[in-house]
């Protein structure tokens, strides 16, 4: 696997490219795309981007947990053939202004609780997509609102990359696997355990009694493709979402 820092040291990718973004901090969800991306795919490369234009709280960016030896080392494991990791200076140099927006679908939901998140998350995956050029890019059902937002500037923008859904890997606890989850102590984490609990009813209104006593930014219907039930909740200062899917994959 080549580690590749700098735009320029790319060079051309062989064969059918499969992209799997991140922000790091691997595990198993993770891992679940990379696989996917080398059934696929000829070259898989995985970026590693703590991408700072897509967090609302400066607290969450500071403390987002990051470990770039151990990633090398995931990544190798699940057979990436690069480790993309550019710089914040690389991806945003002094004079950047050019944002890419998805009106409608970024309002609700994730929207409305961070405002400018998703201007951040099509932006940089926009831009990876112009840097590494993929047929394929990989992304995680367990951010479904990302997804549709992503499938939607795919489509407006006619880029040329299919973007492919892949399932919520889960904790055998229920929980479902994210970066942030390393935050969460044993008692939150029990705490915690009342979100897959909830979605698991695939019921709003049983969705909400469970949740009933959390610190709930939203439980809804998620009117996606497919539609989803969804929900954050806060756990201490850790923030969680998560949903499940309430219909076939169209
Ligand atoms: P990150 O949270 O690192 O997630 C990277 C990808 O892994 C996303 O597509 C996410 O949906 C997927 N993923 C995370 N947890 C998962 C799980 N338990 N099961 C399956 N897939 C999972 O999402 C981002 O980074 C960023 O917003 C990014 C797209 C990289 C843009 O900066």
């Amino acid at each position: 696997m080549r580690v590749v820092r700098r735009i320029a040291d790319l060079g051309v990718l062989e064969g059918d490219v499969g992209l799997v973004p991140t922000m790091g901090s691997l595990h198993a969800g993770h891992a679940s795309l990379i696989r996917r991306a080398q059934l696929e795919c000829e070259t898989v490369v995985v970026s590693v981007f703590v991408n700072p234009s897509q967090f609302d709280d400066p607290q969450d960016l500071a403390s987002y947990p990051r470990d770039e030896e151990r990633d090398i080392a995931f990544a190798e494991a699940e057979g990436a053939h690069v480790f993309f990791a550019p710089s914040v200076e690389e991806m945003y140099p002094p004079g950047f202004q050019t944002w890419v927006e998805v009106e409608e679908l970024s309002r609700g939901l994730e929207g409305e609780h961070r405002p400018g998140h998703f201007r951040g998350v099509t932006t940089i995956c926009l831009k990876l997509f112009n840097i590494v050029r993929p047929r394929y890019a990989y992304f995680g059902q367990k951010d479904a609102q990302q997804l549709a937002v992503l499938r939607r500037m795919a489509r407006d923008l006619h880029l040329d990359v299919t973007v492919t859904s892949v399932a919520t890997v889960r904790a055998p606890d229920g929980l479902a696997l994210s970066s942030r989850n390393a935050r969460l102590s044993p008692e939150e984490r029990r705490e915690a355990l009342a979100l897959p609990r909830a979605l698991a009813t695939r019921d709003l209104d049983a969705a909400r009694a469970a949740l009933d006593g959390l610190d709930v930014d939203y439980v809804e219907i998620a009117e996606f493709e497919p539609r989803a039930l969804a929900a954050a909740v806060r756990v201490g200062s850790t923030r969680l979402i998560d949903n499940v899917v309430l219909e076939e994959e169209p």
